[in-house]
């Protein structure tokens, strides 16, 4: 299947080649984006696409392309595909290996597509804690993401299935995820500042969370506060609206999906109906 695009050509993904010079390789120098496709529609492109577009501001350089032409290229490389990601990356290029980066050389542009599914409907995430020690520009989509794997697999190896940062006592998101604490029946979130990606799940799940009549605090909440909040949920392209039913060990309210988080995940997929068809 043709689904990868890399500078200007469209190839079979294994046949797609990067030079070893290319900072994305030897430096983590890029962005990126997940794009969750439904029957065939990317959700929220235009999001995603905007936000990519934020980060390669963040880190100094510029889209290789337009937008229009990016959202063409997101179109191509899903064809013949229902339910799928496409994955979009922006490196600075290729260049000999020194620090300072040449303003002139040619991005690397990469998108491609693969097959997806959603969660179970019974999945619910166990959290474990890690320290947040990421640096302070969270808010850019960066393809350095050694503390979010480092994360992750400390998760995964104590038998979690996402790792909760925390930074001073304070929840700020997911290894790969959003957060929100339903608390004294408002739903709290950390502020999208530049500490958390302002997920493009997250939005849409505040749009809705305003629509269904639940308070929204845009507040971050500490450690003590989450584990002893009532629900706790995490949000993202892959995953949706994922309740989580325990922080190290401890169950959330009564260790199972509460009934504020069922909710708005099912409004979550009749949107998701209602914007992909
Ligand atoms: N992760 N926070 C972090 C650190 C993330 O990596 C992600 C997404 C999110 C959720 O953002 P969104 O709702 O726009 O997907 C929050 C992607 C999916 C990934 O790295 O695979």
């Amino acid at each position: 299947m043709t689904n990868l695009y890399i500078n200007g050509e469209y190839l079979p993904l294994e046949q797609g080649r990067v030079s070893v010079e290319d900072r994305g390789f030897q430096f983590g120098d890029g962005v990126y984006e997940v794009i969750r496709v439904y029957r065939g529609k990317p959700f929220r492109l235009g999001k995603h696409l905007a936000r990519l577009e934020q980060s390669v501001k963040g880190i100094e350089m510029a889209l290789p392309e337009p937008l229009q032409k990016i959202e063409e290229i997101c179109r191509t490389v899903i064809k013949g595909l229902e339910e799928a990601t496409i994955y979009i990356q922006v490196t600075r290029g290729a260049a000999p290996r020194v620090h300072a980066f040449p303003r002139d050389i040619r991005p690397t542009l990469v998108a491609y597509a693969r097959p997806a599914t959603r969660p179970a409907d019974d999945k619910a995430y166990t959290l474990k804690t890690v320290v947040d020690d990421r640096w302070g520009r969270c808010h850019l989509k960066t393809i350095c993401l050694l503390p979010n794997i480092l994360a992750k697999q400390k998760a995964t190896e104590a038998g979690c299935d996402e790792g909760l940062f925390v930074r001073d006592n304070v929840v700020t998101e997911g290894a790969t995820t959003n957060a929100f604490f339903v608390r004294g029946g408002a739903l709290f979130t950390h502020p999208a500042d530049h500490r958390v990606l302002n997920g493009v799940t997250r939005d849409a799940l505040l749009e809705l969370a305003r629509q269904q009549g639940v308070r929204v605090r845009h507040q971050a909440v500490t450690l003590p506060e989450a584990a002893g909040s009532e629900e706790v949920f995490m949000t993202g392209t892959t995953v949706e609206i994922m309740p989580a039913i325990s922080i190290d060990g401890k169950p959330v309210g009564n260790g199972k999906p509460g009934s504020v988080t069922l909710k708005l995940r099912a409004a979550y997929r009749e949107l998701v109906e209602k914007e992909c068809v």
